[in-house]
């Protein structure tokens, strides 16, 4: 092959692999075995000649790694992800690399983990399977593992981009919830579908059984979320203006009986502030796929039984990681060979620092 491209992980499937050799691409690709790679280990895969690398949201892609692609002539860099808060865009730019990331194919596989985090989080899943393995069941009783109805209840999204607005749709219909969204844009096409849906689907046969039918609005401060939601899920991105969005002082405005989950990115959260705020509210739970240092959790945390935590496997389906590693393979491909690159009868969108793109 004419150009050289490095992967510094093995990634699910054959078809991105295919893609690169098949397109004047040789293929190089990390197999050490430590999860996590240093910069300095990056430097040298990168070497003196390369055209693109594949890269891991565990990576620090700033000023070190984008000059030693530049001097080694390389001109594209994707994110197998769609966050891209481990990239420093503007030291890309600096170095005349173009950077990609996924987005799209993980929508709904992410979406799918939240609303699980919500269903065992509301139903106490784990707490109650780590019973039953403990030995610990010895007959049904009334109070045992009562959990909250879903149905009726309020679910509270922030950030309603294209994951954001996927799990919405999925608790307003699946579980008759009522939605409150807050995000800076309108969600225009999730408050078309829940303005369609409701009456079309239940809302006449719901006010002639004489319930009533969901209800949904955006808000206009997050606090009004807070305060409103029952079950209140992450969904922004990671930048200056979201750290740390859910603070001590925000945790106290939620319902003492409500859920937070958790699949954007663990710095959104106050993790020391969310601990304490678990200790002293039994009744408050939490579903956490990400975490302020990952891979480590804040002491306390992994204590708590009103929490529930999973190591950021959100996207972790096998349909949705093979599409996000041919995504990155095409979005390295595009740089190298040109746009516009189609795929699946789908244009690939170029990168992030070519073209504005419209808000997640
Ligand atoms: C995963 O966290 C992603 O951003 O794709
Ligand atoms: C519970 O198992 C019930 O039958 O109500």
């Amino acid at each position: 092959g004419k150009y050289r491209v490095v992967s510094t992980k093995p990634m699910p499937g054959t078809r991105w692999i295919n893609l690169l050799i098949q397109n004047d691409c040789r293929l190089e690709i990390c197999t050490e075995k430590k999860t996590i790679l240093s910069i300095q280990d990056i430097i040298a895969l990168i070497g003196d000649k390369c055209d693109g690398v594949i890269g891991q949201l565990t990576e620090d892609w700033g000023e070190e790694l984008f000059s030693a692609l530049s001097r080694a002539g390389g001109k594209a860099f994707s994110n197998m992800a769609v966050g891209y808060n481990n990239v420093d865009v503007d030291a890309a730019n600096k170095y005349g690399v173009a950077v990609g990331n996924t987005p799209g194919v993980l929508t709904e596989t992410t979406a799918e983990l939240a609303a699980s985090l919500s269903l065992a989080a509301a139903r106490r899943i784990v707490e109650a399977d780590e019973f039953m393995r403990a030995g610990l069941y010895d007959g049904w009783l009334p109070h045992l593992f009562v959990g909250n109805l879903l149905k009726g209840q309020t679910v509270g999204v922030i950030g309603a981009g294209r994951i954001g607005s996927a799990y919405a749709r999925m608790m307003v219909e699946g579980f008759k919830m009522n939605l409150i969204y807050y995000d800076l844009y309108q969600a225009t096409r999730l408050e078309k579908f829940v303005t369609g849906m409701l009456p079309l689907t239940y809302g006449a046969f719901l006010k002639a059984s004489g319930e009533t039918p969901v209800t949904w609005k955006r808000a206009s401060t997050m606090d009004e979320v807070l305060q409103e939601a029952d079950i209140i899920s992450l969904h922004p991105i990671l930048d200056k203006t979201t750290y740390h969005l859910v603070n001590k002082e925000r945790l106290s405005k939620m319902k003492k009986e409500a859920i937070l989950i958790n699949c954007s990115r663990g710095p959104v959260i106050d993790e020391t502030a969310l601990v304490e705020h678990l200790k002293h509210n039994p009744m408050f739970r939490v579903g956490l796929d990400v975490f302020e240092d990952e891979p480590f959790m804040k002491p306390g945390l992994a204590e708590q039984k009103n929490a529930i935590v999973v190591p950021h496997i959100a996207s972790a389906s096998k349909w949705t990681r093979e599409g996000m590693a041919t995504l990155a393979a095409l979005n390295v491909l595009g740089k190298i060979k040109g746009y516009p690159v189609w795929f699946d009868g789908n244009r690939v969108e170029p990168f992030l620092n070519e073209n504005a793109r419209p808000p997640a």
